[in-house]
């Protein structure tokens, strides 16, 4: 593991890390990252010592279905957010992470190619925990564990059971099991419901119903007339009512 009190992203460290000082299951963890990254090219802001900022690497020998990993990753968080707060929490497709509606956390996950060959897949998860004020620009969007529980959370505790809950999820996402699928789709918003998708940045004017992540991890919905459509992760954004 690498820990730095301060550090620009833990994404863009374990990128930049030369392939013979990499092992699988390798963690970055920072205090303080000053250029966060986010989804879509945005940034990702977190105050010193007060979040959860930190990115997984997996070495896994194929790349294929990396976005049921990120999912799995995700799922696991949900699951120990409720465990320590006792706050429902959802994922919102693709990678962000809601209590009440509003985000507590993003995951962005990246890949890292060697010719044709996965190299490195990294996992970043930012997670707001103690932070109680948050930039206008979020437009009162973003919560944290702290100001849904109204406690202050252990944050090495949340970490080191977080992890060990990713690494069951690794194995179950390796061994391509089934019952990961389903434990992910009962917490995605939407599962089962009729939505409004925009895909590729359009918003579609009908609604789908959502069936789920398909082992792919592409999203399965169906129209109004009953034809079956799949949109893979980075095309699609559900919009909420
Ligand atoms: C999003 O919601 O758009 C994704 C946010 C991901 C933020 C995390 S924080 C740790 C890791 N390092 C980064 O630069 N980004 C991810």
């Amino acid at each position: 593991m690498s820990y730095f009190q301060e550090l620009p992203s833990t994404n863009s460290y374990l990128k930049a890390l030369p392939a013979e000082e990499i092992t699988h299951g390798q963690l970055c963890l920072t205090d303080h990252q000053t250029k966060g990254r986010g989804q879509y090219e945005r940034s990702w802001q977190s105050d010193a010592r007060q979040n959860l900022t930190f990115t997984l690497l997996f070495c896994p020998s194929k790349a294929e279905r990396f976005h049921v990993l990120t999912l799995a990753c995700a799922r696991a968080a949900v699951a120990q957010i409720e465990k320590q707060t006792g706050c429902p929490s959802f994922i919102k497709w693709p990678n962000d992470i809601l209590i009440n509606d509003k985000k507590v956390a993003g995951l962005l996950t990246e890949a890292v190619f060697n010719g044709n060959k996965p190299e490195r897949l990294l996992v970043g998860i930012g997670l707001n925990v103690n932070q109680t004020a948050f930039a206008e620009t979020l437009k009162g969007n973003a919560v944290s564990l702290k100001t849904e529980s109204g406690r202050n959370i252990d944050r090495e505790r949340f970490l080191s059971e977080l992890l060990t809950r990713i690494e069951f999820e690794y194995t179950r996402w390796h061994k391509q099991n089934d019952e990961l699928l389903k434990w992910i789709n009962q917490k995605i918003i939407g599962y089962g419901e009729w939505v409004g998708l925009r895909v590729n940045g359009n918003d579609y004017g009908e609604k789908f119903k959502m069936l789920g992540v398909e082992p792919t991890g592409k999203l399965a919905v169906i129209d109004g007339e009953g034809g079956i459509k799949t949109f893979a992760h980075e095309q699609i954004r559900v919009i909420a009512d």
